[in-house]
């Protein structure tokens, strides 16, 4: 996990040399889920479904009060958010995303929520300042869009430290949405959201490499543990989760030929992913979550 070298307790802010702004060319932007309002309700609403696991995960990794933590890739702020609370009062919480708009919002939330211990910059995870006296680097669904994910700077900044924690939560998409007892638009849904192996795009199984992707940034074997969200009745958020997400995705399945926007019909999905559910008194499973934490 190594990037630009710097000079210590430097965090850069959104203009220095570091920023996304400065991004060079040909660096693409690999979000493949876009960057919208509707991708931004996306991320509160998983925020829903996951953030559960993901405070059993932090706690288990020995985020705790006092300390001083930086969020990569933190999105709408919900790790941050859930960090704030785990580090309290007297710990600090930095925050950065290479998406300087969602960090509004983030740091609307923030606001409202009435943490003063949390800040965000704009930054890209690949090439961030790691601030000397963290105590953890956290990351949640970040690690899958980044090109070379060992190669991510505050993470390998941490294997130099003693004493510091590295978090992270990933995708694994060997494990995809799906229903029990299995129906036709589950069944599709799977096949539009399972793009062949070698799509450019962030990547499916990130989670599943996490154990390898620690060892290579030389930080000691992770431990491990995989989380999965289900539920099923009228009211399970999961069924809204996956319209959101395919409607997030749609621009990208579409560039891809994987889908055309009239067979996915996506204001209905959710009303019709619901019923095929429900008709069968079933349940509804959502991708699974990996998570790797190691001590320096
Ligand atoms: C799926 S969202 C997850 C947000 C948040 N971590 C959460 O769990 O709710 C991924 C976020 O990572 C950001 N991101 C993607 N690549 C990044 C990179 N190289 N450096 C920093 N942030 C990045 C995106 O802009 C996006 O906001």
């Amino acid at each position: 996990m190594g990037g630009c070298r710097h000079e210590r307790a430097a965090f850069r802010p959104a203009d220095a040399p570091c920023d996304p702004a400065n991004t060079p060319p040909g660096t693409a932007d690999t979000y493949a889920l876009g960057r919208s309002d509707t991708e931004t309700r996306r991320l509160i609403l998983q925020h829903q479904l996951y953030g559960p696991f993901t405070r059993q995960f932090l706690t288990a990794a020995g985020i705790t009060a006092g300390m001083r933590v930086l969020d990569v890739g933190s999105g709408a702020g919900d790790v941050a958010l859930l960090l704030a609370e785990l580090a309290g009062p007297q710990g600090k919480v930095v925050g950065a995303d290479t998406n300087a708009e969602i960090l509004e919002m983030a740091r609307a939330r923030v606001r409202a929520a009435g943490w003063t211990t949390v800040v965000f910059h704009a930054g890209d995870v690949m090439r961030l300042e790691l601030e000397g006296t963290v105590d953890a680097v956290v990351g949640r669904w970040v690690l899958q869009y980044t090109p070379d994910p060992a190669g991510a700077e505050p993470a390998s900044g941490m294997a130099q430290q003693r004493g510091g924690i590295v978090a992270f939560q990933e995708i694994d998409l060997s494990s995809p949405a799906r229903a029990y007892p299995t129906g036709p638009l589950h069944d599709q849904l799977m096949r539009w959201t399972t793009p062949p192996p070698g799509t450019p795009g962030p990547d499916p199984e990130m989670g599943l490499k996490l154990f390898t992707t620690f060892l290579e940034a030389d930080l000691p074997a992770p431990q491990l543990r995989r989380d999965v969200p289900l539920g099923g009745g009228p009211n399970w958020p999961g069924y809204a989760y996956v319209a959101e997400t395919v409607r997030s995705l749609l621009p990208f399945l579409q560039r891809l030929g994987a889908v055309r926007p009239e067979d996915v019909d996506i204001d209905t999905l959710e009303a019709r992913l619901r019923a095929e559910v429900i008709d069968q008194d079933g349940i509804q499973l959502l991708p699974a979550i990996v998570g790797a934490w190691s001590r320096t």
